[in-house]
């Protein structure tokens, strides 16, 4: 994996049910092997492994799957979390963590997110480690602020970057409003990231790939991933309906 491929990642959140998802996987089958862009999907954990199943006895190129959350403990009484050994499991090859959703509604912290992607790591898969600015916060003049604090603790746990982590930069005040950030908001709070991750990880910091997110569509895609420190993209609402989807990735290459 390499800053070279976009990757074009798809967060159901709690839509599609599994009928929907292999209704899904049937109308790309047919075209993920001509799509440039690495794809990802993340659809509920419940149904996460049929869907594996699914591809594997009937689709045709590479997609890979993920949970939208993952513990850092491989058992043990935890009421609720999700096993990175059963992650593995079923199939999956990516984990999110510390999207704006679980940290607003479940208690998320920028330490437990950073936890989960780096226990996700620890166990051969690879995180997709969210963090991201809210409305007043941009207001308020702290975006880079917020987005050392988010970040601080993943450099005091980790000397390295992990082999293949990926940031997603996902301003609060763009997720599920239709609201994008300008191709040139994401590019300067992205450009910063990068920077954040070489000065503290080095050279690999700096080839992590950093994907934008919120309300990503096919009409402002191409212009977001054309961005030099955008090198992919985190769907959500867009990512539901297969033809949104692929145009998306479509528009990953160019
Ligand atoms: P959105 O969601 O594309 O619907 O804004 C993005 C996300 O929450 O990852």
């Amino acid at each position: 994996m390499s800053r070279s491929r976009k990757l074009v990642a798809g967060n159901w959140k709690m839509f599609n049910t599994r009928a929907d998802g292999v209704k899904f996987l049937d109308a790309i089958a047919g075209e993920v092997e001509s799509v440039g862009a690495e794809l990802l999907l993340f659809p509920q954990s419940l149904i996460v492994a049929d869907l594996v199943k699914h591809w594997r006895e009937r689709g045709k190129g590479s997609l890979a799957f993920g949970v939208q959350n993952i513990y850092w403990e491989e058992k043990g009484a935890f009421t609720g979390e999700l096993s990175p050994i059963l992650v593995k499991e079923a199939g999956c090859g990516f984990a999110l963590t510390g999207h704006s959703e679980r940290r607003q509604f479940f208690g998320e912290t920028n330490e437990s997110a950073v936890r989960r992607a780096l226990a996700a790591h620890k166990h051969g898969l690879k995180a997709v480690f969210c963090v991201g600015e809210r409305l007043e916060e941009r207001d308020a003049g702290r975006t880079f602020a917020v987005l050392e604090e988010q970040c601080a603790p993943l450099f005091k746990l980790a000397a390295k970057a992990p082999d293949d982590f990926v940031v997603a930069y996902e301003p609060v005040w763009a997720i599920g409003t239709g609201r994008t950030a300008t191709a040139a908001q994401a590019e300067e709070a992205q450009a910063f990231l990068r920077k954040l991750l070489e000065g503290a990880w080095g050279s690999s910091g700096a080839d992590c790939r950093i994907l934008y997110g919120g309300s990503v569509k096919p009409e402002n895609a191409r212009e977001l991933m054309a961005q030099p420190n955008i090198d992919g993209a985190l769907v959500g609402g867009a990512s539901l309906e297969a033809g949104s989807f692929l145009a998306i990735a479509r528009a990953a290459e160019g």
